[in-house]
């Protein structure tokens, strides 16, 4: 930090050289890569037990992520305009779990320690240092991201549980009052921590926008043997209190567009289509909105009564419950991107889209070959990995680094 206090000192980003060497490295371990996370954690909690209780009971599902964060990070560090604030907010979300700036030193020992080991025949002085740079350019950035927010928002928020309905089997509509004021932009999601799993924190969308009377609907859908959701759904209570982490997510409705909208929501993925639609009631008279709501069989419309209230209220808005796998139903029948080509055209409206990672590709796959353009469209996947992390993880962001660098480089080797 400089000597007011306030600013960091810009993190120096590593040189392409430098990231040529350490993609090159984690190719040579990309087959021990569980063995490298296996050892990675049981070097960090042996140096430093503390640092244990910080982390889940049970790290099966989760464990991966930090590690392999930090190594494929690798892959953004040649572009630091989009990866500086990415970082930056992962920083600031890392707030809620009380991490101190001297811990970063700790993970940064004990992932060199990693890569170190299983890299053994090919551990050079260079690559360490490498290593090193790289390392200390994600972990400033980060702990400057931090920083800033902690002058202007809390590290997390207390909220009460005031409202509890199951609308189903596995879902739940549950409603808080956050303790202090918690500032998001419709089709934004937060982290959620219960006390029934401390440590265990979870993404979910807010299903409203925001409200002068502060309170925040989430709508929540049991995954699996969910840790998080399962409690969510079935044991939480009016009354009890959640954690809720930094909101994050860049989906939004283009407020300069003059275009009408479609929106397809799968499942719980209705939740950030809702806070939009809510959004625009304070705004939008011209626009129409076509709400496509789609699931596998009707007793899953978990939220429609109160989808068909709104529309009731704005006659921009239309609504169309689209049921998959149900004889029974006599309404709008198929999968969403089924549905969608058969109402189309939409070559000239804003589409959002937001369900599950195959449901949205699947979507966006069929929106292309509607020749709607990719810039007409927002979307979130809202799959079990928390987008941030997802954005740092993403492998395939490296292939695609790797193939601009080469083009980059390639008129000057002519
Ligand atoms: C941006 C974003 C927004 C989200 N918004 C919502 C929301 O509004 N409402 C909501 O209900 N959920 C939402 N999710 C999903 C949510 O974050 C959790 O992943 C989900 O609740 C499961 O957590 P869990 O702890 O109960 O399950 P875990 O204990 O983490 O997982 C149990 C098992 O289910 C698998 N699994 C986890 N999540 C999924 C999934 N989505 N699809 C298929 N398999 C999975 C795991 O791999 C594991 O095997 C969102 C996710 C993202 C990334
Ligand atoms: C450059 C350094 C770091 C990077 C890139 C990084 C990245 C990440 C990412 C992407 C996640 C997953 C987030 C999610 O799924 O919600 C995560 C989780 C976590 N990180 Fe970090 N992190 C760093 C440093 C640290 C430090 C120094 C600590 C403190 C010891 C820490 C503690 C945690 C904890 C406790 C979790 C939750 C793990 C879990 O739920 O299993 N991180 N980190």
């Amino acid at each position: 930090m400089d000597s007011t206090g306030d600013q960091f000192e810009r993190a120096i980003p590593p040189l392409e050289d430098d990231i040529a060497l350490l993609e090159e490295n984690l190719q040579l371990i990309s087959d021990q890569s569980d063995r490298v996370v296996g050892y990675f954690y049981a070097s960090l909690f042996l140096e430093n037990p503390q640092l244990r209780s910080m982390f889940p009971a049970a790290m099966d599902v989760q464990r991966e992520r930090l590690f392999r964060a930090l190594t494929s990070a690798v892959g953004h560090l040649a572009e630091p305009e989009k990866f500086v604030p990415m970082l930056q907010a992962l920083g600031r979300d890392h707030r809620k779990f009380d991490v101190r700036p001297e811990q970063y030193a700790a993970v940064g020992r004990a992932l060199i320690t990693a890569l170190r080991t299983y890299s053994e025949q090919f551990w050079v002085p260079e690559l360490e240092d490498a290593w090193r740079r790289a390392y200390t350019y994600l972990a400033t950035t980060m702990m400057e991201g931090a920083h800033l927010s902690a002058r202007v928002e809390p590290a997390w928020w207390d909220a009460e549980i005031v409202a509890h309905e199951r609308r189903a089997e596995d879902i739940a509509v549950i409603t808080v009052r956050p303790d202090r004021p918690f500032h998001y932009r419709a089709g934004q999601f937060t982290s959620i921590e219960t006390s029934y799993q401390p440590r265990s924190w979870r993404t979910y969308s807010m299903a409203t926008g925001p409200s002068p009377d502060g309170l925040v609907e989430f709508h929540v859908r049991v995954v699996g043997g969910g840790f998080v959701s399962g409690p969510l759904v079935w044991r939480a209570r009016v009354g009890d209190i959640l954690k809720l982490g930094q909101p994050m997510g860049e989906m939004a409705i283009d407020k300069q567009s003059r275009r009408d909208v479609v929106c397809v929501a799968g499942g719980t993925g209705l939740a950030p289509v809702k806070a939009m639609i809510d959004e625009m009631t304070r705004w939008n008279t011209a626009r129409r909105v076509t709400l496509l709501f789609g699931v596998p069989t009707r007793n899953e419309l978990y939220d429609l009564a109160a989808l068909q209230r709104l529309a009731a209220m704005h006659s921009w808005l239309t609504v169309l419950p689209c049921v998959s796998d149900d004889p029974g139903w006599a309404g709008e029948r198929g999968n969403l991107p089924d549905v969608l080509a058969r109402r189309g055209p939409w070559s000239e409206h804003d589409v959002v889209v937001c369900g599950s990672p195959a449901m949205t590709r699947a979507t966006l796959g069929r929106l292309r070959d509607m020749g709607v353009p990719d810039q007409r469209i927002t979307y979130d996947a809202a799959g079990d990995v928390h987008p941030a992390a997802a954005q740092v993880i993403d492998l395939r962001r490296t292939r695609a680094n790797r193939a601009a660098r080469a083009a980059r480089s390639a008129p000057q080797q002519r």
